[in-house]
C-alpha cells in the first residue's frame, strides 16, 4: 500500500483536483485506491460519497480502533473500472482537531491505520492549512506531493511546505519523503506563470517539479460539477487531463512502488 499527503498551504491550488486526478487514473489501471478527506470543507467527500457516512474521519481522529476505522469507509460510485475507489469523509467538525501546539503533537490517524488494509493506493487530500491535520496525513505517508499554481504567493506556500515535511520527517516519519511540486493552472500565454515555474525550479531543483506542469482547462470544472473523475470528460481537456495523471501516477508508482 502506497500512502501519499496531497498538500498545499494556499487555498485553491487544485489539491482536491489533483487528488481526485490521480484516484482516476489509480482507478483506470485497476488500483483500489482510498481517499481520505481531511479538510473541514469535504469537497472531496462531496464529490466521492456515494451514501451518508456513517462514521467521519473526524470520528475515527476521536477514536482510533479499527471498529470506527471499518464504520467510517465508505463507498463511492464513479463509473470507472476496473478499480475501485473509497472515501474515508470529511465533516465541517473536524475543523476542531486542525489546532495545532508545536511540541504537543501526537498523531493519532496512524493508530488506525495500522489496520488499514485492502487498498493499494491511499491519497490525503489535506486542507489548506499547516495544523494538526495536515500533519496526521504526513506521519502516516510515504511521499508528500505540494501542489501550487505559477504565482508569488504560492511559491510562498511552497516553501512553507516543504518547511513541514521536513519538521514532520525529522520528528516523526522518517520514511517521508518530498515528491516534489504538482504546478498547476498554468497558462502557457502568461509570462509571469513561465517565470514563475523557472523560479520554483530554481530555488527547489528541477527534479522538485514534477513535469508535466497541469494546464488550465474547464474539463477540471466540468469533472467537479458532473461528481465524476476527469478521466471520463469526453473532450479534448478531459483527455489532456487523463494522460497527464497517468504520467504523474506512474512516476509516483516507479519511484515508491516495491
Ligand atoms: N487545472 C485546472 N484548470 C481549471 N480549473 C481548475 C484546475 N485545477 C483546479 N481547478 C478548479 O479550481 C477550483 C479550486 O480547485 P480545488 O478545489 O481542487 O483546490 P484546493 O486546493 O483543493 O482548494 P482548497 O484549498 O479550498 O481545498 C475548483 O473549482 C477546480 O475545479
Ligand atoms: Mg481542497
Amino acid at each position: 500500500m502506497l500512502t501519499f499527503s496531497v498538500m498545499g498551504l494556499k487555498g485553491g491550488v487544485g489539491k482536491t483536483s489533483v487528488t481526485l486526478g490521480l484516484a482516476g487514473a489509480a482507478t483506470l489501471r485497476g488500483l483500489a485506491t482510498l481517499v481520505v478527506d481531511l479538510d473541514p470543507q469535504g469537497n472531496a467527500t462531496s464529490i466521492l460519497a456515494a451514501k451518508k457516512p456513517k462514521a467521519t474521519v473526524a470520528d475515527v481522529i476521536d477514536d482510533p480502533s479499527v471498529e470506527m476505522l471499518e464504520r467510517a469507509l465508505t463507498i463511492c460510485d464513479w463509473e470507472i473500472e476496473p478499480g475501485e475507489v473509497d472515501v474515508l469523509p470529511s465533516t465541517p467538525e473536524l475543523v476542531v482537531h486542525d489546532a495545532y501546539v508545536p511540541g504537543a503533537f501526537r498523531p493519532r490517524l496512524a493508530k488506525a491505520f495500522k489496520y488499514l488494509q485492502g487498498y493499494d493506493l491511499v491519497l490525503f487530500d489535506c486542507p489548506p492549512s499547516h495544523g494538526t491535520l495536515v500533519r496526521e496525513a504526513l506521519a502516516v505517508s510515504d511521499a508528500a506531493i505540494v501542489v501550487t499554481t505559477p504565482s508569488f504567493f504560492g511559491a510562498q506556500g511552497v516553501d512553507r511546505a516543504v518547511e513541514t515535511i521536513k519538521d514532520m520527517k525529522r520528528n516523526h516519519n522518517p520514511k517521508l519523503d518530498f515528491a516534489g511540486v504538482v504546478i498547476n493552472r498554468v497558462r502557457s500565454t502568461v509570462e509571469e506563470h513561465e517565470y514563475r515555474q523557472k523560479e520554483m525550479a530554481r530555488i527547489h531543483g528541477r527534479s522538485a517539479i514534477l513535469s508535466p506542469s497541469i494546464p488550465e482547462r474547464v474539463a477540471m470544472q466540468q469533472a467537479e460539477s458532473f461528481g465524476q473523475p476527469v478521466q471520463v470528460v469526453s473532450t479534448a481537456g478531459g483527455r489532456e487531463m487523463r494522460e497527464i495523471f497517468d504520467k504523474h501516477l506512474t512516476r509516483l508508482l516507479r519511484n515508491y512502488g516495491e
